[in-house]
């Protein structure tokens, strides 16, 4: 099977969902879906045989930092693995500096990060595309892999109404941004308070209008998740915020996604989460290991969709 690889997708940048196209965002998912299937073949597909990728990394990973150091090794390449202690970076050199020099020994740029600014400026100054893998507004990537379950499970997204219960973090601005493009609905259950940024949500409602997708934002729970075909949620409280975790969790006793809740929901709705969760706080046992949950095809299908994002961008 040949891959065929857009070029239009050739040398830009991973940052936001946003800065996709609905057309775009289903390109890479076909294109995941071929490299799944010849990752599940064992057939070599080394479409970046001799690049590499830096991935720097400012906080844990468990998910991002395997799928994207196998992905590019399964497309023929090589990543590097760039904690804060290895790079200069940790002593003050400016990320200027730093894009400007890894620009000039890789092929991409993987970043996990506190703050998006730096993404942003990171992309700004490197000639090679750069991959946001996490920062503190956004997980573009988590909701590629999750958007590609989403589909494989219910064989289309639009109309699809997803129910997001907790925090309005990183997760719940990208899912809003995955909605507005392709035409999920997203209802979003938080305590007052919690709520996801305005400006992310009022610039996701107005991209929504192409594809008829309503994204709301509530307190009820329950309201939320009636009809739904999918509930997602995540940790009450994010990395970088392990301080305020005891005080969090006061405000999000209601939001705990159960069985009882996912009883209230369609009959065949999927049950999703990013990962890593805390279970018996945001979501039992018994919803993470039964038979409404898809959390460990999401965590695979970051591989394949992270696959076809960095064959798109670095080919
Ligand atoms: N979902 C996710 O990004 O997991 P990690 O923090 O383990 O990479
Ligand atoms: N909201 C979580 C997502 C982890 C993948 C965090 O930022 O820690």
């Amino acid at each position: 099977m040949q891959v065929k690889l857009n070029p239009s997708f050739k040398g830009r940048d991973f940052i936001a969902i946003s800065d996709y196209t609905t057309e775009e965002i289903f390109e890479i998912f076909d294109v995941a879906r071929q490299l799944k299937k010849l990752q599940h073949e064992r057939i070599p597909h080394h479409l970046l045989a001799g690049k590499t990728l830096g991935m720097i990394f400012q906080k844990p990973s468990t998910r991002t930092r395997v799928s994207f150091e196998t992905g590019i090794y399964y497309l023929g390449g090589y990543g590097l693995f760039l904690s804060p202690s290895d790079l200069q970076m940790g002593r003050g050199e400016t990320i200027k500096d730093t894009a400007l020099t890894l620009s000039r020994y890789l092929d991409g740029i993987m970043i996990r990060t506190f703050d998006h600014e730096e993404v942003l400026e990171l992309a700004h100054y490197a000639s090679i595309p750069v991959i946001n893998g996490l920062t503190d507004l956004m997980h573009p990537c988590q909701v590629m892999g999750d958007l590609l379950t989403a589909l494989e499970y219910k064989g289309g997204l639009s109309g699809l109404k997803c129910a997001y219960i907790g925090d309005g973090n990183n997760m719940c601005h990208s899912l809003l941004e995955g909605g507005a493009r392709v035409g999920m609905h997203v209802t979003v259950a938080c305590p007052p308070g919690f709520e996801p940024e305005e400006s992310i949500l009022s610039r996701a409602r107005q991209e929504a209008q192409a594809t008829g997708a309503r994204l709301e934002v509530i307190e009820d729970p329950w309201a939320a998740v009636a009809e739904a075909d999918l509930i997602y949620t995540d940790v009450w409280a994010s990395m970088g915020q392990e301080k305020d975790a005891a005080e969090k969790e006061k405000h999000f006793a209601r939001y705990q996604v159960n069985s009882k809740l996912v009883a209230a929901a369609r009959p065949d709705v999927i049950v999703m989460h990013c990962l890593p969760a805390k279970r018996g706080r945001e979501i039992t046992d018994e919803v993470m290991d039964g038979r409404h949950s898809v959390v460990f095809d999401e965590a695979e299908n970051r591989l394949h969709a992270q696959k076809a994002i960095m064959a798109l961008l670095m080919q």
